[in-house]
């Protein structure tokens, strides 16, 4: 199997939803560069204080503090799923120095789509679990299935900064589909199919 993976797609297209899939599935260790950052913001770190303004407009953090903070996760894992991560065509290159990819999967979303979705996620407080008002409800509102916990909205899901992020989102990270397109190791799935049906996809493109 393959065991070195990246997830690319814009905010919203299932990214984190796959890669916890698919991290229980395989044993892979999933590394979300957005989750590690809102919890160096909640935790109130040097490096949570850096990154802060950025998140909340929808930015990039600067690429220098994202590959000092996500190097040595990566080296101490043997299988990894890379959710958010490398997100600008220098991020990738400097994956390319740590560990090359197997493969990186595309997970395709229209600009509707994503605010539809983003505008109706929440998201569990204490386990992380995903959850949409329309496409994934809770079964008891407010509370995760799961661990119990209370679900919230992420700061950076109002509509203003959703349209800001999908906007750099193709501005600085959809040409990474090409570059990996070039190297060979590009594969593509349609987002907007159910969620099962995309963990399938992927399973199949991991034993390829
Ligand atoms: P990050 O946390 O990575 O956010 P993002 O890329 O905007 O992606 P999202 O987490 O919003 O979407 P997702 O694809 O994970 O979708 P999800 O599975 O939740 O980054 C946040 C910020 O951190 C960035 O803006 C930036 O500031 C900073 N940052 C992070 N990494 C960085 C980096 N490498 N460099 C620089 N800065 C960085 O699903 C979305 C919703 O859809 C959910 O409600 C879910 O239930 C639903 N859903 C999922 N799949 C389906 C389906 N198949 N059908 C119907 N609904 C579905
Ligand atoms: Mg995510």
């Amino acid at each position: 199997m393959l065991k070195h993976i990246a997830f690319l797609g814009p905010p919203g297209a299932g990214k984190g939803t796959q890669a916890k899939r698919i991290a229980k599935q395989t044993g892979y260790v999933h590394l979300s560069t957005g989750d590690i950052l809102r919890d160096e913001v909640a935790r109130a770190t040097a490096l949570g204080g850096k990154a802060k303004a950025y998140m909340d407009r929808g930015d990039l953090v600067p690429d220098g503090l994202i590959v000092d903070m996500i190097r040595s996760r990566i080296t101490a894992a043997d299988g990894f799923i890379l959710d958010g991560f490398p997100r600008t065509v220098a991020q990738a290159e400097a994956l390319a120095g740590i560990t090359p990819l197997d493969l990186a999967i595309n997970i395709a979303l229209s600009r509707e789509a994503v605010i539809d979705r983003l505008s109706a996620r929440r998201v569990c407080r204490d386990c992380g679990k995903i959850y949409n008002l329309l496409f994934n409800p809770p079964q008891t509102p407010g509370r995760c299935e799961q661990c119990g916990g209370e679900l919230y909205r992420r700061d950076d899901d109002q509509p203003e900064v959703i349209e800001n992020r999908y906007d750099v989102y193709m501005q600085a990270t959809a040409p990474l589909i090409d570059f990996y397109r070039t190297r060979g190791i590009l594969r593509e799935i349609d987002g907007t199919l159910p969620m099962q049906t995309v963990s399938e996809r992927i399973m199949e493109l991991l034993r390829s």
